[in-house]
């Protein structure tokens, strides 16, 4: 169990990564500290105008030194859009770590993501160190991540649904070969639940222990509301306490 905090965030700047998507890096010292991969962290966006619930976003990487994280997030509404206008300087109230992050036991891991979902992904790489990387976009202007993770990663492995960057087709066209023969002992997934379902599918099948962070959804991130629910084995969880990390094979309602 993680110890959660509220701090009072320093807002230490934001970067463009794509016309919609921003990585927003602020201090906090408390949370840096504790945050592991698969962690989130729910961040007020406003105090006077709607929308005031909190916002939960995973943490994209930890500067331990620097008593900072990161969160990647794509402008989609106001409250992102308020989020966004957000200066260097600002203070944000943040809750976190929240969740329970992966399981890191494994000797030969390969990480498997696509959108947002490559967010949390990015700081396993961190901690991972010298993980492979399957990634994939619709077109090569949805894989920017690749240079997130170009210092973090061993090999990056990169699909495109139109051709336009590496092999054509989803993260499925290459994900059974890799598990034939790259001799990975653990698989660690995020992003669209289809390509999560499929990826999960491909691992069971190919005998490989795989997890899961699943991305609902949530209100109020701390186990109050249920708008997060779904089924693990046979039994309704939440995936903001419960999870968001579940073992693939637990899954039964994404
Ligand atoms: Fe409210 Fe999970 S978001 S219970």
């Amino acid at each position: 169990m993680t110890h959660k905090v509220i701090e009072k965030a320093k807002v230490m700047g934001q970067e463009q990564l794509s016309p919609t998507v921003r990585l927003l890096e602020v201090e906090a010292t408390a949370i840096a500290a504790s945050a592991r991969p698969g962690h989130f962290a729910n961040v007020r966006v406003s105090y006077h105008a709607a929308p005031l619930l909190r916002r939960p976003f995973g943490v994209a990487g930890v500067d331990k030194e620097r008593g900072t994280f990161s969160m990647i997030y794509r402008i989609i509404g106001e409250g992102t859009k308020m989020l966004a206008a957000a200066k260097k300087g600002d203070v944000l109230d943040i809750v976190g770590p929240l969740g329970n992050g992966f399981d890191l036991d494994c000797a030969r891991p390969l990480i498997v993501g696509g959108g947002l979902g490559l967010a949390p992904l990015l700081y396993l790489s961190q901690v991972l160190k010298r993980a492979d990387v399957l990634m994939g976009g619709r077109s090569a202007d949805e894989l920017f991540w690749r240079h997130l993770f170009a210092e973090k990663a061993e090999k990056i492995f990169l699909t495109t649904d139109d051709g336009s960057l590496g092999t054509q087709g989803t993260v499925l066209a290459l994900l059974p070969r890799l598990l034939a023969e790259g001799g990975y002992d653990r698989v660690f997934v995020c992003g669209p639940v289809p390509m999560m379902k499929a990826a999960a599918a491909a691992c069971i099948k190919a005998g490989v222990p795989c997890q899961v962070s699943l991305e609902k959804y949530m209100a109020c991130g701390l186990g109050a509301c249920l708008s997060c629910a779904c089924t693990i084995k046979g039994k309704r969880a939440k995936v903001c306490q419960d999870g968001p990390v579940f073992w693939a094979e637990e899954v039964e309602e994404w």
